[in-house]
């Protein structure tokens, strides 16, 4: 057994992670009088979430009507009807108080000439349940929104004196014998110490697992520890195969350009100069959801149309827009257009392609954010003291294809929904449980055999290879042969796991060691995704098959469940949730309204 020393940390709550989910959870739950730590592996303000541009979903009808059942159809339709109708509900409901509130907390939004929060249309968001006009629902801080909310939620988490445990990386979960998450270990980066955190509820707030892929618009940090710990506790992931590729990431970098560019009027071309959304998606044009305009745009490519040298991007085209606007409404795009790809915005169209940007799947949850551990029996049975939110979770609000904007506002309505549940389930004044020791010891040994690692592969050439294994065989199209081969290589690529060659043995500021554990955290995602994918014999939503191209409601209309154990994933079906919270007759939606149907544009 590894004998580290370590320091014991007692809170009422630990949330991990410190995006906009995990700061909206750790301040309303320290607003309640919960004793509460914020342990991040970066500094709060540079989470990923801080790169989030185009805005935030709410329904305030600031720029004409509006309203909370058209959001929730608009979401339902865009999830290719895999969401939970509940959690869908839920979302659509609470945005506008959540919106408010940040406004309320102090997020600089952009005004409108009233002085009203300024929104901007974002794809897939329309009125009359799709059948009217594109709606203005996107609430917008200039092109900087995540930036804005993120240092917001900060420094009201410090108001309310949540306590910050800043560069500490959460090894594992501590999980008693029968089941309920106790406390997290953390590794502290800069000094290499140790630290157990004994807490009555964790709340993982990881964010995504872009990196599994080789080019994603995702910072490098977005490694899927969250759903790395998970798995490692025996604990299910779900809807994995679900990848969303924005369609215009600057091509060559990955790096976003915002959907609210095209919302402000920007539009797509391909070699020939023809707008082409125009022809596919003849109503919502380029403001069709993600998942349709990415597969628009690689059909385009495919056939001959693409443009560039070798033919294998497509053009965002800006200039035609006042100078004025692109300065006040979409400056940090325009920056990023001229940094990675050296184009002047007003007079030149930026080169762009589809890229991966976000995971539908994740650790399954219930609309308040508690964790999933699902059985035949008990489909919706909650694991006690765990929640996740953001990213790293599934709720399941955006089901096989998320849209734009739903994002932000996903992480502070489900960061609200886990602090309100904390607040009811979480006995302040009790005292904090004994913990596990195996489990704590388990985490130590993990951590040591990572460090001493003495195999023939490097972390970066593992990782690498993982990545361009999943780039290219759990792309935008799939089809069986690439889905089966993709399996076959992950299989190998993670038994290498027990092969990994660590140089640096120190504890302090070792980044291989850390990128090591995280790899070990991108690995059981990336191998859930892949399976799931090849195991998922329908297109829907982001999943796009070419040897199964329609949705099957009747056999797949069902959450995928995978439980990964070293290079192995076990697969269960769990059914949709399609009750809503509220009957008509209470004021919720018309179900007839949400019925599936065929997802045109
Ligand atoms: O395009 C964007 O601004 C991204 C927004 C989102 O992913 O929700």
């Amino acid at each position: 057994m590894a004998a580290y020393q370590y320091e014991t940390h007692e809170y009422d709550v630990v949330v991990v992670g410190a995006g906009g989910a995990g700061l909206r959870a750790t301040l309303g739950m320290a607003e309640q009088g919960l004793r509460t730590a914020c342990v991040t592996k970066v500094f709060p303000t540079r989470s990923h979430t801080v790169a989030a541009q185009g805005g935030i979903a709410a329904s305030l009808g600031n720029m004409g009507p509006d309203s909370w059942q058209w959001h929730m159809f608009d979401t339902v339709k865009g999830s290719d009807w895999l969401g939970d109708t509940d959690a869908m509900e839920y979302l659509a409901r609470e945005a506008p108080k959540a919106v408010y509130e940040l406004e309320h907390y102090g997020v600089p939004f952009s005004r409108t000439e009233e002085g009203k929060i300024y929104q901007r249309p974002f794809g897939g968001h329309t009125t009359e349940f799709g059948d009217g006009p594109p709606v203005q629902r996107t609430c917008a801080a200039a092109d900087r929104t995540g930036h804005a909310i993120l240092h917001t939620l900060y420094g009201q988490s410090l108001k309310n004196n949540a306590e910050f445990y800043i560069e500490y990386f959460a090894i594992d979960l501590i999980m008693s014998e029968d089941g309920v998450c106790q406390g997290v270990v953390c590794w502290k980066l800069d000094d290499g110490t140790f630290h157990v955190f004994n807490a009555k509820m964790v709340v993982l707030a990881t964010g995504g697992y872009g990196r599994a892929y080789f080019s994603c618009t995702s910072a490098h940090t977005c490694t899927g520890d969250g759903g790395g710990m998970v798995a490692r506790a025996g604990l299910p992931l779900q809807d994995m195969e679900f990848v969303q590729f924005h369609p215009t990431g600057i091509y060559g970098s990955g790096c976003l350009i915002t959907e609210g560019a095209r919302g402000e009027g920007g539009y797509l071309t391909n070699s020939e100069g023809e707008r082409f959304m125009e022809r596919y998606a003849p109503h919502y044009k380029d403001l069709a959801p993600r998942d349709y305009v990415s597969r628009c745009m690689t059909m385009e490519i495919r056939e001959g149309r693409g443009v560039g040298e070798h033919g294998d991007h497509i053009h965002l085209n800006l200039s035609h827009l006042p100078a004025e606007a692109l300065a006040e409404r979409l400056p940090g795009i325009s920056e990023s257009a001229k940094i990675f790809a050296g184009v002047d915005v007003t007079k030149e169209p930026i080169p762009v392609l589809p890229t991966v940007h976000y995971n539908m799947g994740g650790i399954p949850t219930n609309y308040w954010g508690e964790v999933l551990n699902p059985t035949k029996d008990a489909p919706n049975q909650v694991v006690p003291g765990l929640m996740a939110v953001g990213e790293a979770g599934c709720a399941s609000v955006h089901g096989a294809n998320r849209l734009g904007s739903n994002s932000l506002i996903d992480l502070v309505v489900f960061g609200r929904a886990a602090a309100i549940r904390a607040g009811q389930v979480v006995d302040a004044k009790a005292r904090n449980g004994e913990l596990n020791q195996a489990s704590v010891d388990k985490a130590f040994d993990r951590f040591d055999g990572l460090r001493h690692a003495k195999g023939g592969t490097p972390t970066a050439e593992l990782r690498l290879e993982m990545q361009r294994t999943m780039q290219a065989d759990a792309a935008v199209f799939r089809t069986d042969k690439t889905l089966k081969e993709g399996v076959e290589k992950m299989t190998d690529v993670a038994a290498k796991l027990d092969d990994l060659a660590v140089t640096d043995r120190s504890l302090i500021w070792n980044s291989d060691l850390m990128e090591t554990l995280e790899l070990t955290n991108l690995m059981p995602n990336a191998l859930a995704t892949i399976v799931g994918a090849e195991a998922r014999k329908e297109s829907r939503g982001a999943h796009a098959s070419e040897d199964h191209a329609t949705r099957d409601d009747e056999n797949w209309r069902v959450h995928t469940i995978s439980r990964v154990v070293g290079n192995k994933v076990d697969l269960e079906y769990r059914p949709v949730i399609k009750d809503p919270l509220t009957t008509e007759a209470e004021g919720g939606i018309d179900l007839k309204k949400i019925a599936p149907k065929a997802r045109t544009f």
